[in-house]
């Protein structure tokens, strides 16, 4: 008898059954204990603290409920993920509106539901903000991003902070900054509360985010000498999770620690008044509790190759392709078998780069057994794309024997009721 994986107290046969593949699978209580570590260990004696899910690795109604139950706040930034937000039920006052070119319907409708939240990356939008409050006749709680101009070691695309960065204001333009405080402070409707910083994803170096909260503190302590008080700091997200064994991520007790720990030194060195600390996670809530199932389809072998077809690939995961992001897997009905098939898994996309792992040695399998993909949770989902019409997986949380049906898969109805016929 072969050995089946069991995900949640539920073997994945079970799962496929049900739900069909390609199929991505949350570990519900891992996504509860994750949360919990954040809001346990990111509390402070000299601080106030704020954890605020960045809704963008995994964003659908059932997650943002169980974050809204675990007691995290929210960042969104786009509509979709505003409404998704709103319509979880997290309040307006736990939402916070992300964006570098947010437009004007955005904002209206993050007016209209009384997200107050806003982070201003540009000029631009801080003028738009300051009209748009003032016609509304809401306050907005504005912080503003600054590319703090750190290079993270990790892939050029999750980096954030680069000189070039599209995101933010660079820290060396510190008049114009100040002029755009001076403006956000001008209205009636805006209170400027402090700054947000970004470094990147994926980030294994504690040395790196230390880096970040020394830079931002040094910051802060120009501007206060230029009479601008700065009550919070937002340092991002960012912190690495484990995809294979080359990774080994810091792990949350630790970098919550890291991060108060140099916040409350540096502010010591500095002389500024920040009250209040906040972190936007992602991936480290998200991304090792998520699974991705599949069916396996045909395998080929070439001349220097043996590939391995799965039912799904680039469409519902992108970040091989986009990124070279690598990831482990196993053949979850074969478990105990020893792993010395060598294979590269290929999507079932027309691409020839639609790859999920090129090189990896897996259990040996037939068609129709299942692999697992593991720690998809993150930007998984969230990067679907319906590339060759493919349909959107179902996802399901699964949780102590049981499963629960989160996102339904997309039928070829709902693929098609945009077509104008
Ligand atoms: C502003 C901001 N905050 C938080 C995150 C979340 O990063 P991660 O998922 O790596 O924690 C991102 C990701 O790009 C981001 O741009």
């Amino acid at each position: 008898m072969k050995k089946v994986l069991e995900i949640g107290g539920v073997p994945v046969t079970r799962l496929a059954q049900k739900y069909g593949t390609p199929l991505y699978i949350y570990d519900e209580n891992q996504l509860r204990n994750q949360c919990q570590k954040y809001k346990q260990n990111f509390l402070d004696d000299v601080f106030s603290t704020e954890v605020l899910y960045a809704s963008k690795a995994f964003s659908c109604i059932g997650m943002l409920k169980l974050i809204k139950e675990e007691g995290l706040s929210v960042d969104v930034v786009s509509l979709g993920e505003l409404a998704t937000a709103i319509q979880a039920g997290v309040s307006c006052s736990h939402i916070y509106f992300h964006g570098n070119n947010k437009t004007p319907e955005e904002i209206q409708y993050a007016l209209d539901h009384d997200v107050c939240h806003f982070f201003v990356d540009n000029q631009q939008e801080a003028m738009l903000l300051k009209t748009m409050a003032k016609n509304s006749k809401k306050t907005l709680y504005v912080m503003l991003r600054i590319n703090p101009c750190i290079e993270a070691h990790t892939h050029e695309y999750i980096q954030t902070a680069n000189i070039d960065s599209k995101f933010g204001i660079s820290l060396y333009l510190e008049e114009e900054i100040v002029r755009l405080i001076k403006e956000i402070q001008s209205s009636p409707f805006m209170i400027f509360e402090g700054f947000h910083s970004h470094i990147g994803s994926q980030i294994f170096e504690k040395e790196a985010f230390e880096k970040e909260i020394e830079t931002m503190f040094s910051f802060i302590a120009r501007m206060e000498e230029r009479g601008i008080s700065c009550s919070k700091l937002d340092l991002g997200g960012g912190f690495a999770i484990h995809y294979t064994d080359h990774d080994q991520p810091i792990p949350v007790e630790q970098i919550c620690k890291v991060i108060l720990s140099a916040c409350r030194h540096q502010q010591i060195l500095h002389k500024t008044h920040v009250d209040t600390i906040l972190i936007e996670p992602g991936r480290s809530i998200a991304g090792e509790a998520g699974s991705t199932l599949y069916t396996i389809g045909f395998s080929k072998t070439t001349p220097h190759k043996r590939y391995l077809f799965v039912d799904g690939g680039m469409s519902d995961n992108i970040r091989p392709c986009l990124y070279q992001a690598q990831y482990d897997a196993d053949v979850a009905t074969n478990m105990e078998a020893v792993k010395d098939q060598e294979v590269c898994v290929a999507g079932k996309c027309c691409e020839s780069g639609d790859i999920l792992i090129p090189n990896i040695k897996l259990q040996a399998f037939d068609s129709n057994d299942l692999l697992i993909v593991y720690s998809t949770g993150a930007y998984g989902f969230s990067m679907f794309n319906n590339y060759n019409r493919n349909l959107r997986p179902a996802v399901v949380f699964v949780k102590d024997g049981k499963s629960s049906l989160v996102v339904k898969r997309e039928t070829i109805e709902d693929l098609l009721k945009g077509d104008v016929r």
